[in-house]
């Protein structure tokens, strides 16, 4: 493939000081070094209504939304732990989609007091309920002990962040590759349910 890898990175957290939101971004600004192109979702800068499924597929902000998730290979996900879960405004951003995830890779990061285990479970389940995958390990940060004023600062979570954001580009760009390949062309595959 020789286009770049478009990412879409998520911000599952609303308050102004958020640490997941640090995380993701540092993981954005590592993904554009390495040529990938991010549209960077803050759901705190552009909150979504709750999905209402009488309303939602055809309110104004739903078209230009659904241009962006279908246009990414990857999204990279981060939520704060909310009572072991996804935070509702994550959950709400995902509830808007299934078919735009299939075949593609997720890639979540967790603030959490603990490691932030079950929320990942969640987010897996997620995935697999929309046919996407998920990046095979858990990626999760402590608000105390990985941030300091803005910045990720542990060497800890820069080198998970590096890791995840290595890994997003090296199995994103494989998934996509094969992705279209299988869209375009006539295997039974999972995909073969979205050929038009
Ligand atoms: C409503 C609520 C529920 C929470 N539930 C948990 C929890 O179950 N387990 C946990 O470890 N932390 C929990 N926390 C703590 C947050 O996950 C933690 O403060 C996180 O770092 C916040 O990330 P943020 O700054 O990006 O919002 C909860 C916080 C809130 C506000």
């Amino acid at each position: 493939m020789n286009e770049s890898l478009k990412v879409m990175t998520v911000v599952g957290s609303l308050h102004a000081k958020s640490v997941t939101r640090v995380a993701v971004d540092h993981v954005a600004e590592t993904l554009r070094a390495g040529g990938c192109e991010v549209d960077a979702l803050d759901l705190a800068a552009e909150p979504l209504p709750l999905v209402n499924t009488d309303t939602t597929f055809g309110a104004d902000y739903y078209g230009p939304l659904k241009v962006r998730v279908q246009a990414a290979d990857v999204y990279v996900l981060g939520t704060p732990d909310y009572h072991g879960s996804v935070s509702g405004a994550l959950k709400n951003f995902l509830d808007h989609f299934w078919k735009e995830f299939t075949g593609k890779l997720f890639a979540p990061i967790v603030a959490s007091h603990e490691k932030g285990l079950t929320t990942h479970d969640q987010l897996r389940t997620i995935a697999r309920q929309c046919y996407a995958w998920t990046i095979p390990y858990a990626v999760s940060l402590h608000e105390k002990e990985d941030i300091t004023d803005g910045a990720v600062n542990s060497d800890y979570l820069k080198d998970r962040l590096a890791m995840l954001a290595a890994d997003l580009q090296t199995y994103g760009t494989t998934l996509a590759t094969q992705r279209r390949a299988d869209l375009a062309g006539t295997s039974p595959s999972f995909l073969a349910q979205l050929r038009k």
